[in-house]
């Protein structure tokens, strides 16, 4: 995949640098097309085409927002309007939004008359530190998520946090719990220095924490770019996380988001990580005290392992009956492909039922 340049708060802010690239030779005859979803049309368009004046002669589409529209039908229908405007080859799709919109984006850019360039703006927690970077783009098919896709970098990335002030509560915990996440794996001095901010009461998250997990990611990607090692580490949290959320999604009224679920998975690996390669006990001690002031920890039953385990070995379950995992030595010192029991994820899935 070609190189992604990275735009990121400094002293000058993230979206006057783009507007310093955009007007460069690269740009000159670039005509600009902006994908937002109905939220980030009214809360994020507003400050990009003000602050990026290269942007200003852009057309626009817009989707509706919510994971059952990221589907195939809407990537044709982005296509036809593409056609119908029509955009060329020079064309750079912008995708401002979360990463239901970059995925999507992405995904349209990437078959596009083969190929065209976009631009990621993420403008949720998740999209800043996880999604809009890598050059994974996707759309789900009959539910399942991220069936058909491509490995298509974007041409710029360009993270201003200045977006996120208009995200909603539950949305910015979800991107806490990827930032703990990112930094468990990644930096254990970032990951302290994360957990004493939210040990404060209002805890904020400033511009050099995304910065950060920002570049964790980059870093990550760069060395696996198609997601067949070490990016395996970026799964901490997701292989029970996955199962919790299915679990919730199929029996809770008001189910757990996925950020929330990894969350809970975390804890739950960290149990696996201490019990098998030597994480220490005061760590999973931090984890699950903070990540229970986060959210509810779950309340399974001993009949409820069994659908559990289902969802587990569902995609991760190898022919001799194990599951691997990315358990955590230390904070810092992610090991990927764990070989785990059956045995061991039900014990983990009960131990995060203790009060
Ligand atoms: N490609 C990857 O590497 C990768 C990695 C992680 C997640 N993903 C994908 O990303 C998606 C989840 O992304 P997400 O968590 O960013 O959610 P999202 O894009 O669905 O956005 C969440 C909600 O917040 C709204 N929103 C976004 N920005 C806003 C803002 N600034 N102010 C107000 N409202 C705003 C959206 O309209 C939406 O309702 C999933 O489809 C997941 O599969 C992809
Ligand atoms: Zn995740």
């Amino acid at each position: 995949m070609k190189p992604t340049k990275l735009l990121l708060p400094s002293r000058q802010s993230s979206l006057s640098q783009l507007n310093r690239l955009l007007n460069t030779e690269k740009y000159s005859s670039a005509k600009y097309f902006i994908l937002t979803d109905e939220n980030t049309s009214e809360h994020c368009l507003p400050l990009l085409v003000s602050e990026v004046e290269a942007l200003q002669e852009s057309e626009f589409l817009e989707i509706e927002c919510g994971e059952d529209n990221k589907t195939l039908e809407i990537a044709s229908q982005l296509w036809q309007a593409l056609l119908d405007m029509p955009a060329d080859r020079q064309s750079i799709i912008v995708n401002l939004g979360g990463g239901m919109v970059s995925d999507m984006g992405g995904f349209v850019a990437a078959a596009f008359k083969r190929g065209i360039r976009y631009i990621n703006i993420p403008t949720t927690l998740v999209g800043m530190i996880d999604a809009a970077i890598g050059g994974k783009t996707a759309v789900n098919i009959e539910g399942i998520k991220n069936q058909i896709g491509f490995f298509y970098a974007p041409e710029v990335v360009c993270i201003e946090p200045k977006f996120l002030e208009t995200l909603p509560q539950r949305e910015w915990m979800s991107g806490l719990f990827e930032m703990i996440k990112t930094f468990m794996v990644g930096d254990a001095a970032m990951y302290a220095e994360l957990c004493e901010k939210l040990g404060d009461e209002n805890p904020t998250i400033s511009p050099s924490m995304i910065r950060a997990a920002a570049q964790i990611k980059t870093a990550i990607v760069k060395t696996d770019q198609y997601d067949l090692g070490i990016r395996k580490m970026l799964n901490f949290g997701h292989t029970l996380g996955h199962a919790i959320e299915s679990f919730s999604l199929r029996h809770h009224e008001n189910p757990l988001s996925h950020g929330e679920a990894v969350g809970i998975g975390m804890v739950g690996e960290a149990y696996l990580s201490m019990k098998k390669v030597g994480f220490s006990t005061d760590e999973y001690n931090k984890l699950l005290n903070m990540v229970s002031q986060m959210v509810a920890m779950p309340n399974y039953k001993l009949t409820d392992l069994e659908e559990l385990l289902a969802y587990v070995a569902a995609d991760k379950k190898n022919s001799n009956g194990n599951i691997y995992c990315t358990l955590l030595h230390d904070v810092g010192e992610a090991m990927i492909d764990v070989a785990v029991s059956e045995n061991e994820i039900c014990d983990a899935f009960m131990q995060l039922c203790k009060k």
